[in-house]
């Protein structure tokens, strides 16, 4: 059978679980696909790094812009995070040569969504990042494909493992703020600049993906108003606590009559709701729709969860299921807003 090729650029928490879960997996997966998925090529900062995964069927290339460009493999995987080189040149070097792109990046997506997708529509290939929001939790896939026949009205959720592991041990356990963001960078939860979670900007990228997806608008993340959790201290929660409330980071979208408003900030919930009992490294995604609402909950962070979610999206183009970029082609969609508050 015809071998689906992945390349892979960056082996951090992610990038591991993804090697490892692919070969773990690989009867199932080759089921599932209808044909033989490996890992062909490798591309990483440090190639002497035991990162205790078996690379000895990869190929390893120093730079991923030519791993990306490589004919040897069908499929680029796109994991080394950041908005723009060499993530950006890579995933536009892949899409340039036809290849279809698979990533977790939501920076880079906040950042050039709009222009990489319409590269991945004008050469017909694939542009999945369902690991790219929340982390296991398949949200990407509900707006892209199980709620298409809805009107939806609001998307909100706690979209930042790290914020949530965060607020919760300070809450729960009265622990120091910064403690509880070693023991998030320690599990791997956080990005590689923890401000980017903490300061409520990996919230916000992943909000204006949600927003594109369930309203069929342009990514739009400079229209977003953003506060994170910085400043909160464990007094704060335990006040919160016995006034009945939880405090969570969320981002929110919703419709207005004068367009899309998006914002990102601590938000007090009472006690008794359904969201405010998602604790850890859980996120949820609520989806208010004229014919269904729901709420998903599920890991946001971590190396397997999130690989999870790659994983889903590599078998997708083995199968040669192609879906549009952001829903609609990109030419049909419009900004969402002025920007709110
Ligand atoms: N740093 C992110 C988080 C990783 O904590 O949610 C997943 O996007």
């Amino acid at each position: 059978q015809d071998v689906l090729k992945v390349g892979i650029a960056g082996l951090g928490t992610v990038g591991a679980s993804v090697v490892r879960l692919i070969a773990k997996r690989d009867n199932r997966l080759a089921e599932a696909a209808g044909r033989p998925i490996r890992v062909t090529a490798v591309s990483a900062r440090s190639r002497r790094k035991d990162r205790g995964i078996d690379l000895s069927g990869a190929r390893w290339v120093d730079d991923p812009v030519s791993l990306a460009a490589d004919p040897e493999i069908d499929v680029f995987v796109e994991l080394m995070g950041g908005a723009e080189d060499p993530a950006k040149a890579a995933v536009e070097t892949a899409l340039g040569h036809g290849k279809a792109v698979v990533t977790a990046n939501k920076a880079l997506l906040a950042a050039h969504g709009p222009a990489l997708a319409k590269k991945a529509e004008a050469k017909g290939v694939a542009l999945n990042f369902e690991a790219a929001v929340a982390g296991g939790i398949p949200v990407i896939k509900t707006l892209r494909e199980s709620l298409l026949g809805n009107t939806i009205e609001r998307v909100y959720g706690i979209l930042n493992g790290t914020c949530n592991y965060i607020l919760t041990r300070m809450a729960e356990e009265g622990i120091a703020f910064e403690e509880c963001l070693k023991d998030a960078q320690r599990l791997g939860y956080a990005e590689a600049d923890p401000t980017f979670d903490v300061d409520g900007f990996d919230t916000a990228h992943k909000l204006s993906l949600l927003t594109s997806l369930a309203f069929g608008t342009l990514v739009d993340t400079k229209g977003i108003s953003i506060e994170g959790i910085r400043s909160i201290k464990p007094v704060d929660l335990r006040m919160a606590e016995e006034l009945g409330y939880r405090v969570k980071l969320l981002g929110v979208a919703q419709r207005t009559a004068d367009g899309v408003e998006q914002r990102v900030h601590p938000t007090f919930i009472p006690k008794d709701e359904a969201i405010a009992q998602v604790n850890g490294v859980l996120n949820a995604v609520a989806i208010d729709a004229d014919a269904v609402d729901l709420t998903l909950v599920g890991p946001g962070a971590g190396g397997d969860a999130t690989a999870s979610a790659v994983i889903a999206d590599i078998v997708d183009v083995a199968r040669g299921h192609r879906t549009a970029p952001f829903i609609r082609p990109v030419s049909a969609l419009t900004k969402p807003s002025r920007a709110p508050m």
